[in-house]
């Protein structure tokens, strides 16, 4: 029995899930493969909408994800047009004023306090990776500050996405919600988009909160910009590095 006649590749989906696609084996990998290859962080997009039918078809995708026990932990807020634009503003202006940015932290630890080796060379290289794109230098800090800033107008996609977490969950449901986010970013690749998952929103998680009005016992995991890339912008050749399979896997059999 190969894979074409195993029963799992021709699974009968439920009447409300898609069909498995008429395409032969191999252009379905091509395309799971593409699909999940292609997705890059996109740092520049054009202001071209994205349709909210769209929207919704991807995050109708996207919670398939699975998590433990069905718990489905995410919680969406999709901000476009002058909502995404109040946001982007308020954000922008504790940014970019110390005294305010002084009063905002991030309220979990997306990153360890000490940075060990390999990961903070890998932090590092892309960071000045895309600084060196951009030709901005280590020591030009205002040109630094500008950049980390074009997050806050989700480098100028359309739609800006917000996800919150039952302040109840455990750490299991966070693993749950990196499934879901990931399957957004695939799926939004084959509608020829684009995202950015942005944790940089963390920081300013209150005035999030004021913004989209969220109850206390929501709390904000991270944004996203979603549109479609500017190619012609430096920042999105960025191709970022990976670790061979062989680094970080060890097949173990006696
Ligand atoms: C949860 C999460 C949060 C991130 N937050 C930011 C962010 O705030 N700003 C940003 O420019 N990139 C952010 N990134 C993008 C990473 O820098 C990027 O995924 C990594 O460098 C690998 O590059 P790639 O996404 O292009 O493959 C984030 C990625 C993840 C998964």
């Amino acid at each position: 029995m190969n894979h074409l006649t195993h029963a799992a590749a021709r699974r009968a989906p439920d009447a409300a899930l898609p069909a498995r696609p008429s395409i032969d084996a191999k252009a379905l990998i091509a395309a799971v493969e593409w699909a999940i290859g292609s997705r890059r962080s996109i740092r520049a997009f054009l202001p071209d909408p994205v349709p909210r039918a769209t929207i919704e078809r991807l995050l109708d995708v996207a919670r398939r994800a699975p998590s433990g026990t069905n718990t489905q932990p995410w919680q969406v807020y999709v901000l476009t047009g002058a909502a995404r634009q109040r946001l982007s503003a308020a954000v922008l202006q504790a940014h970019d004023d110390p005294v305010e940015l002084a009063r905002h932290a991030e309220e979990y630890d997306y990153y360890p306090h000490q940075w060990v080796s390999p990961f903070i060379e890998r932090r590092r290289k892309v960071g000045w990776d895309l600084y060196g794109l951009l030709g901005i230098s280590k020591t030009d800090r205002r040109a630094m500050h500008a950049q980390h800033g074009r997050n806050y107008g989700f480098f100028d996609a359309p739609v800006g996405l917000m996800f919150t977490i039952d302040r109840v969950l455990a750490q299991g449901s966070w693993l749950d919600y990196g499934m879901f986010l990931q399957n957004l970013m695939v799926a939004a690749r084959a509608h020829g988009l684009d995202t950015c998952p942005q944790a940089a929103f963390t920081r300013f998680h209150k005035i999030v909160a004021e913004h989209l009005a969220l109850p206390p016992n929501e709390m904000l995991v991270c944004g996203m910009a979603l549109g479609y890339a500017d190619e012609s912008r430096i920042e999105n050749s960025l191709v970022t590095e990976r670790e061979p399979v062989a680094t970080f896997t060890r097949f173990i059999d006696d």
